[in-house]
């Protein structure tokens, strides 16, 4: 681990530094030879891509976004006054555009302290570093850049009421079990007075989830596309990367979007850091994505399964996007 400055108001903590390539190896020797090929998410995100996936936000199809951002913009003054919370730490923070909303209503209150951004992608956890220490004078700002799949013990125990914010609709991105995992896991962070405050996208017609994922301008196309490119600049691994197409479907039956890429042609991609050939037939796919919609119900039992209590859940005026407070059942 390396620490960028000593200042004990301004601190970045990086735990990626080569164990990121050594768990992406793993996981695309994992993915790729699986019967049916796969990689995680959290690939997508190097600087181009952090950077595509702010395109999305803009995108007139990609709803979760401004939804969420009008949820926080109505409901952070109740959020803050429920929580009573001097600190908000930030999973999957990136940009943390939609967070300004919160940490202006803990100003406002008079309760901001201190902000963690923690983000697998470091070009985002420095630009906020950056940009919010000076908006916000004052401001603690402790950045950590690492992989909430193994580093959120990193995280030093809350000493006093905080939120942990969980935004986008990120845990999404999980399949069931790991999602329950992961949310079971947040109990130490949140400690007995912090509130998790969890974005998720809802339920709604498959052709608005099915427009969301396949944007006209072909944002979403390059953002899925770009894991491959990471694999290639990180492992040495050739894909052709314009060989692969994007696909995005909704699958009624698991209530989530699946991203895909499907091979136009059939291909063999070396990956000479895994002494690894794999072989890709023609429409053959990969799996890069799942986006899990939440109906009620899954939100319910999910919060529960991991010991959390719901407290109340926020949504928009159109009903597309919810925003839920939970904290540690007693
Ligand atoms: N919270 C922002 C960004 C959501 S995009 C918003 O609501 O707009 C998802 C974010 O999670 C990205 O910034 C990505 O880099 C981060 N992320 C994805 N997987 C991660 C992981 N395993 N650990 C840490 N951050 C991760
Ligand atoms: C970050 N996450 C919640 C986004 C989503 O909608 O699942 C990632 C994304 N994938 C395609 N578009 C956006």
């Amino acid at each position: 681990m390396t620490i960028t400055a000593l200042d004990p108001d301004f601190r970045v903590d990086h735990h990626l530094d080569g164990d990121h390539d050594h768990a992406l190896a793993e996981d695309v020797l994992d993915g790729l030879t699986r019967p049916f090929k796969e990689l995680p998410p959290k690939y997508f995100y190097d600087a181009r891509g952090s950077e595509l996936f702010e395109q999305i936000c803009e995108l007139p199809e990609y709803y979760p976004t401004r939804a969420e951002r009008e949820i926080l913009a109505t409901n952070a003054a109740d959020i803050v006054a429920r929580t009573g919370a001097t600190e908000l730490v930030e999973l999957g923070s990136g940009y943390a555009t939609k967070t300004r909303v919160l940490l202006d209503a803990m100003r406002d209150a008079g309760a901001l302290e201190r902000y963690t951004a923690f983000d697998v992608s470091e070009t985002t956890v420095l630009a906020c570093g950056d940009q919010l220490t000076r908006e916000y004078a004052g401001l603690r700002f402790h950045g950590v850049v690492g992989d909430f799949d193994r580093h959120l013990d990193t995280i030093p125990s809350p000493d006093g009421p905080r939120i942990v914010a969980f935004l986008g609709g990120t845990i999404g991105n999980f399949l069931p079990g790991s999602r329950r995992r992961f949310l079971r896991g947040l109990s130490d962070l949140l400690g007995p007075d912090g509130y998790l405050l969890l974005g998720t996208d809802l339920v709604k017609a498959p052709d608005v989830l099915e427009a969301a994922y396949n944007d006209s301008a072909g944002v979403t196309a390059a953002f899925n596309r770009n894991v491959l490119s990471v694999v290639n600049a990180r492992l040495g691994a050739d894909f052709d990367v314009d060989l692969f197409e994007h696909v995005a479907f909704y699958d009624r039956t698991r209530e989530w979007i699946e991203m895909r890429l499907r091979a136009r042609a059939a291909c063999t991609v070396t990956v000479p850091a895994l002494g690894l050939r794999v072989a890709f037939a023609a429409r053959e796919e990969l799996r890069t994505e799942i986006s899990a919609k939440f109906a009620p119900a899954r939100l319910r039992d999910d919060l529960a399964a991991a010991g959390l209590d719901l407290e109340t859940t926020y949504r928009d005026r159109e009903r597309r996007f919810g925003v839920s407070l939970s904290r540690v059942a007693r």
